[in-house]
């Protein structure tokens, strides 16, 4: 009989503590009302003790979100699962998931305690996260370098506490296949009562061999697969939601499992993250790359021409991607942008249909054929989900080879205007000397990057800027046929959501992710 896998998405938490793809609330919870629709069957929405904002990630996560699990991060203290017992209080089905470091190096060098007393720090852990709630995940971090003598008897001491499912993570991408299935086997059958729990795994991509690993692992019995879109996560990431799940689907001659995922919905997951935390995609990404699906070599388009079966192992539509058409012209008018949205899969609320219309007429103005791609990239800027403290009025920038370039920069709060001219060494870098000036924020640009969305000269141009204030990480996103435009909108957008933040948290600093009790 076809096994069914639980797809545990951890976008939310371990994707978002890496670098660069941090995410607002509101962000999260947009993210997390997406996860559902694709049919996730658990969301980690993040580790409350680490901060603020994590705590309250969880806690408005588990009241938006019915349907899935929530789980929420917890080190294996007393004052961490407390604290993550507290943010899932509104949750449907709440899920505690804490975890201690198993491996010799871990113990010694980070914990600094024995085998035994991490035995007895899981037994405590466990069974006060189990006083909590019926649903209980312990992971084993860095269960790959663990000893397998002992992480048998952690696995014991685990389930005798009364973990419910229980995870065998590669916390730094070290296993290969061979090695995962026999961890995995032994483990079953060496521990008495490990048949009637969830078994998981979560793979990070060191050497890049997440995915291969989680496979591997679910052929050996695991039945929960811990994952992320995107494949983000810590370093090199964490084993991809789409690529595992595709491959279970289009190899199911061979792999005989099922998960709960609605296919149709991964490029959209993919689409809205990337927007999200700024990180395009790269183009040659499996599955949800720009080029995935296309075929630019003659003997290859010759083949897919006859029968696309020659050179195409899924279709696209499986994974929600669509033919891009051209769609929408000058005339077009509210009801035929609306309608098209919904083709698309988006219902748009009345306030963000107005300003994506807006958006749609001054595209419309500058570019003659508008795609869907260019639709969705309005989409994305008619979401502003925050207040916009400072307004674009105007931007005039001058540039050149030989000489600095400068740029004058209007913008309005309360109604007030207010413009400042500045130079530097490109039109950007001006634009954005004048708004620090203007808003008196002065951001440490970290990343910058621009692309088209579509073809062509005119081009939709689409800037991410990710930018530091305060020791605080911001994406600012905009899109314009205009990449001067773009870029100050985009940096506005950074600014507005750290004017944002200060106002809405106090954060505080992310936790130490390896403390001991
Ligand atoms: O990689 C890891 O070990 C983790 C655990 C907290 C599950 O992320
Ligand atoms: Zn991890």
């Amino acid at each position: 009989m076809t096994a069914r896998v639980k797809i545990f998405d951890t976008t939310l938490r371990d994707g978002e503590q890496s670098p660069g793809c941090s995410m607002n609330l509101e962000e999260k919870l947009r993210m997390a009302v997406q996860l559902e629709a694709l049919g996730v069957d658990v969301i980690e929405a993040g580790f409350p003790i680490a901060s603020d904002d994590d705590f309250a990630a969880v806690r408005e996560v588990s009241g938006a979100v019915r349907r899935p699990i929530i789980a929420a991060l917890a080190r294996a203290t007393r004052e961490d699962i407390e604290r993550a017992w507290q943010a899932l209080q509104e949750a449907q089905h709440p899920r505690l998931h804490t975890f201690l470091a198993t491996s010799d190096i871990h113990l010694h060098a980070k914990l600094k305690i024995t085998r035994e007393q991490c035995l007895e720090q899981i037994a405590r852990s466990v069974a006060l996260a189990r006083s909590f709630t019926e649903d209980v995940e312990f992971s084993a971090e860095d269960a790959t370098r663990t000893n397998l003598d002992f992480l048998c008897e952690v696995v014991r001491v685990a389930i005798q506490a009364g973990a419910t499912t229980i995870n065998i993570p590669d916390t730094v991408g070290y296993t290969i296949p061979r090695e995962y299935a026999h961890i995995l086997t032994t483990l079953q059958e060496r521990v008495e009562g490990l048949e009637n729990i969830t078994l998981s795994v979560h793979c990070h991509n060191d050497l890049g061999l997440a995915v291969a690993n989680s496979l591997t692992a679910i052929e050996a019995g695991a039945r929960q697969l811990e994952c992320t879109l995107n494949g983000i996560g810590e370093r090199a990431g964490n084993a991809s939601l789409e690529e595992a799940v595709m491959a279970l689907r289009v190899r199911h001659d061979l792999l005989d499992y099922q998960t709960g995922i609605k296919t149709e919905e991964i490029y959209r997951s993919s689409q809205m993250l990337s927007n999200i935390i700024g990180i395009p995609v790269q183009p040659n990404k499996a599955i949800v790359g720009k080029n995935a699906f296309a075929h630019e070599a003659g003997i290859h388009q010759h083949g897919v021409l006859a029968d696309k079966l020659t050179y195409e192992i899924m279709r696209p539509e499986t994974v929600g991607v669509k033919q891009s058409a051209l769609v929408l012209g000058k005339h077009s008018g509210r009801h035929a942008l609306q309608k098209r949205y919904e083709e698309m899969g988006y219902a748009v609320s009345r306030s963000e249909l107005d300003k994506a219309y807006k958006l749609f007429i001054k595209l419309a103005d500058q570019k003659k054929e508008i795609y869907d791609e260019d639709l969705m990239a309005i989409l994305q800027d008619g979401l502003r989900e925050i207040p916009e403290t400072f307004k674009l009025r105007n931007v005039e920038a001058l540039a050149g080879t030989t000489k600095d370039a400068w740029a004058t920069v209007t913008l309005e709060r309360d109604g007030q205007m207010m413009s400042r001219t500045a130079q530097a060494g490109g039109p950007v870098g001006a634009a954005y000397a004048a708004i620090d000036f203007l808003t008196g924020m002065s951001g440490k640009l970290l990343d910058y990057s621009v692309h088209s969305v579509t073809n062509g000269r005119d081009a939709v141009g689409e800037v991410f800027a990710h930018v530091e204030f305060e020791g605080k990480e911001y994406t600012g996103r905009a899109a314009s046929t205009d990449v001067v435009e773009a870029s100050v909108r985009a940096y506005l957008h950074a600014i507005n959501k750290a004017i944002h933040a200060r106002h809405t948290n106090r954060p505080k600093e992310k936790a130490f992710m390896g403390a001991a009790d």
